[in-house]
């Protein structure tokens, strides 16, 4: 039979910042799984991933330290690199997208789409920042609300009515570089016909799920994009940083990051290829029709993954001799929470890979995380869930039958096989499961049904326990010891079963239990039989798996939400500039709600200088009543302004707890109104 051909890749992961568990559960160890099965299976399986290196995630990272996008991208991608090895996640080649052959490989799509007069080029007016000589992108630009006069609006979208418009309506629009007034200056941009696509890529979606059943979620996601009709998509930016548009006199202008990043799924094969001296190699996974190709991600790549990315394949397979494969499947998965909130960084809820790595082993987070993937909905990460995985499951169920069996064959058969005797029907139902258990396994991973291949290798583990417990080979050493020989040679057989079955979720233990063995893998095809004999000699035993304490999990209940030390590379300020800041301490003498207004509440209060109104952004964290002589501190200094045109003359002072609500600061209420804060 001729091996199965398989590109498999996971979505390149931006390197602007640590990956943390969501990652992991969203785009990558679900392949990692899929991957590693098929390396058991034969099947001849490459598997690339890299860093996402350019756009303005990476930008925005660099300014907010303080640093150069190089040095932003260098320190994750090796970070990021490290911590995906310390989670034994086995790509094939880890590459990135500021590496030249990428770079190269981009321009030349780009340059056949112009071959092909394909791209079309518009004229629009963009924000320009004068001081920094630069264009600024959508989230380098805020000013006030058209609709309702929010001061911190995006230049598309505020935050505090949730209203939507143009950035040419945003009012005193300001650059988040220079702060200055942005210009809207004219500039030219590439667009892609998407639209001119879309019949061949409904069919190709169509296509595919019949053949291949996509996901629910994914194939109702193209859908709704299919019914709004796919429009032109701009695929050049003003920027400096990113792969450059191959066109001479268009300085200054980068491919649109999604425009290049999926396509350094290409480049990283080339780049794997070449470094093993064989130049053509990438095309046996790209071009040959025999490969299977599929694209793992999280569900807010869906549509770089279903249509962009495979319109760009078939726009270049228009002009070109050479044609590549599309994605056969697109498994995106849900989102992953943690202790049933968003990951946040800033807000200190989550732990990053290293971190994790650092206190407990890979396969403990790998065995947890695969058992509770958000397949069809997010799902959540809890510290206590974790800790009973490990220690009810990995330890008690799986680390005890592999135990008990081999302290068994050390004490009683002189740590040798003993033989296969008379079977009993428990010995038949039990041998007739290790040959069904990696039939149902294998199949349920090859439809992306990992979550559930789980549960049905530990379930796999608990009858090996019930069959060990039934059987009794304690008492049958004293009364029937061939009998006795017979239970403990099924129970070598299932480990080596577990081990292969296992294989793809917890490497290392698998390598354990293959050593503890004496044996190395037999490939999947072969692990339900029996294949360990009379007098094989065993190998000698070690720990799979150490319980985790309470305390340990307490100490990191505790640490969530605190917010770790930021590095002041921030601007820093004079005493003189903070002392401008007139600080007060007031007190709430009226609270009412504003109508048609979710966020705001009018507040009067006394302060030094007497009383004045506030219009403060906290209606849906306290109510009027709540408020009401309440001693709170206020800038008194700010200059007046107009919301829901109302005018505020100064502003609260509130933090933001771990669970996103604000809470407003407050004084001991001995403290007269107007006193001075320092
Ligand atoms: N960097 C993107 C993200 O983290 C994913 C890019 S996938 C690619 O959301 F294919 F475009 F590279
Ligand atoms: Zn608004």
């Amino acid at each position: 039979m001729q091996r199965e051909k398989i590109l498999v890749t996971s979505a390149l992961p931006y390197a602007n910042g640590p990956i943390h568990l969501g990652h992991l559960s969203g785009a990558y160890l679900p392949a990692d799984i899929f991957v590693r099965y098929h390396r058991s299976k034969g099947s001849d399986i490459l598997y690339v991933c890299g860093s996402d290196e350019h756009g303005v995630p990476i930008t925005i990272s660099a300014d907010k330290e303080g640093v150069s996008p190089k040095e932003i991208i260098d320190r994750y991608h090796e970070a990021n690199k490290k911590a995906f090895e310390k989670f034994d996640m086995s790509f094939d080649v880890y590459s990135r997208t500021s590496r030249p052959i990428h770079h190269e490989t981009a321009q030349t799509f780009f340059k056949s789409y112009l071959e092909q007069k394909l791209l079309i080029e518009k004229k629009s007016f963009q924000f320009y920042d004068d001081k920094a000589q630069m264009f600024l992108p959508d989230r380098y630009v805020e000013g006030t609300c058209p609709k309702c006069g929010f001061e911190e609006a995006r230049s598309d979208e505020c935050e505090n009515c949730g209203s939507l418009y143009d950035p040419s309506e945003l009012i005193k629009p300001r650059s988040k570089i220079s702060g200055e007034e942005p210009l809207l200056k004219e500039t030219s941009h590439w667009y892609f016909p998407l639209g001119k696509f879309q019949d061949r890529l409904e069919k190709y979606v169509n296509e595919s799920n019949e053949k291949y059943k996509w996901k629910d979620n994914v194939i109702q996601y193209c859908r709704g994009w299919f019914r709004d009709g796919l429009k032109d998509r701009a695929v050049t930016r003003d920027l400096d940083w990113g792969v450059k548009v191959p066109i001479n006199g268009a300085d200054g202008k980068v491919l649109y990051v999604w425009f290049e990043a999926v396509l350094g799924y290409i480049s990283a094969t080339k780049e794997f290829f070449k470094a093993k001296g064989n130049e053509d190699g990438w095309k046996d996974f790209w071009q040959d029709t025999s490969t299977r190709y599929i694209a793992f991600i999280g569900k807010d790549n869906t549509v770089f993954h279903t249509i962009i990315f495979p319109a760009m394949l078939m726009a270049w397979n228009d002009g070109n001799k050479e044609k590549y494969l599309l994605p056969e499947n697109v498994p995106a998965n849900e989102f992953l929470n943690f202790e049933g909130k968003k990951f946040s960084k800033s807000r200190g809820w989550g732990i990053d890979v290293s971190d994790f790595l650092e206190l407990f082993p890979a396969d403990s987070l790998r065995y947890t995380l695969a058992s509770n993937l958000p397949e069809n909905k997010d799902t959540d990460f809890h510290w206590k869930e974790f800790q009973a995985k490990n220690n009810s499951e990995l330890a008690d169920i799986l680390g005890n039958f592999v135990n008990r069996t081999f302290v068994f064959a050390r004490k009683h058969f002189g740590n040798k096989v003993p033989a296969l005797g008379e079977l009993q029907k428990i010995d038949s139902e039990m041998i007739d499961m290790i040959k069904e258990y990696p039939v149902k396994i294998g199949s349920l991973i090859e439809n992306y049904k990992i979550k559930d291949a789980v549960l049905e290798m530990m379930n796999l583990a608990r009858a090996a326990n019930k069959y060990f417990n039934d059987t009794e080979p304690w008492v049958t050493i004293k009364s029937n010891k061939d009998k006795c020989g017979t239970t403990i040679n099924v129970c070598v057989q299932i480990i080596s079963t577990l081990a292969e079955v296992f294989g793809p979720v917890i490497p290392d233990a698998s390598g354990k239990m293959f050593r503890m063995l004496n044996t190395n893998s037999a490939g999947w095809v072969n692990c339900g039989t029996i294949r360990l004999f009379e007098g094989h000699e065993l190998g000698t035993p070690e720990i799979l798996f150490s319980k985790v304490d309470d305390e340990i999990i307490s100490e990191q209940i505790n640490k969530l939400g605190v917010v770790e030390q930021v590095s002041y590379n921030e601007p820093m300020i004079s005493y003189e500039e903070f002392s401008k800041i007139d600080l007060r301490t007031a007190v709430v003498l009226e609270a009412e709600k504003i109508k048609k207004s979710k966020k705001l509440l009018k507040l009067k209060v006394k302060t030094a200088g007497g009383e004045r109104q506030i219009i403060a952004g906290i209606a849906e964290h306290y109510s009027p009543d709540e408020l009401l002589n309440k001693s709170i501190v206020i800038v008194a200094n700010l200059k007046p302004a107009k919301l829901m045109g109302l005018e505020s003359q100064g502003m609260i002072l509130a933090v933001e707890n771990k669970d996103g609500e604000l809470k407003i600061l407050q004084t001991d209420d001995k403290i007269v109104p107007g006193a001075k804060v320092r």
